[in-house]
């Protein structure tokens, strides 16, 4: 039998592979005290690990209008000050609230288990 290029041929395999995020773990929660912030670099990536509100949030560190590091920066409830030109980002969402910052920081999926912060990246 001949099939056309488009048509359905019977022993065709279709597999579909889904991204599986990779659990990551990244410090401990007692290494970062309520209402602070720490820098973390694992697997390739520099992140901001905070401590707000009774819960962990983790953002890229670097901020995206320049050099500053967010996990360096001024935390005041859930909003980090960046350390060098005073731009504001929202921890939990990452949205930027003051400028000369003008690109959102990247949030990460984050939980806290058995007394660890982790990540999932993809
Ligand atoms: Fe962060 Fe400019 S480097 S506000």
């Amino acid at each position: 039998m001949i099939y056309a290029p488009n048509q359905f041929t019977p022993n065709r395999e279709v597999r579909e592979h889904a991204a599986v995020p990779t659990r990551v773990e990244l410090c401990k929660t007692v290494q970062v005290a309520e209402g602070t912030a720490m820098g973390v670099e694992t697997s390739g990536l520099t992140l901001a690990v905070f401590h707000i509100e009774g819960g962990f949030y983790v953002t890229d560190d670097a901020c995206t209008h320049g050099p500053g590091s967010l996990s360096e920066g001024f935390i005041d409830g859930d909003v980090v000050e960046c350390n060098f030109h005073n731009g504001q980002f929202d921890i939990k969402s990452g949205e930027v609230v003051s400028p000369p910052c003008m690109i959102p920081i990247k949030t990460y999926p984050t939980t806290v288990e058995g007394g660890a912060v982790f990540i999932d990246v993809d």
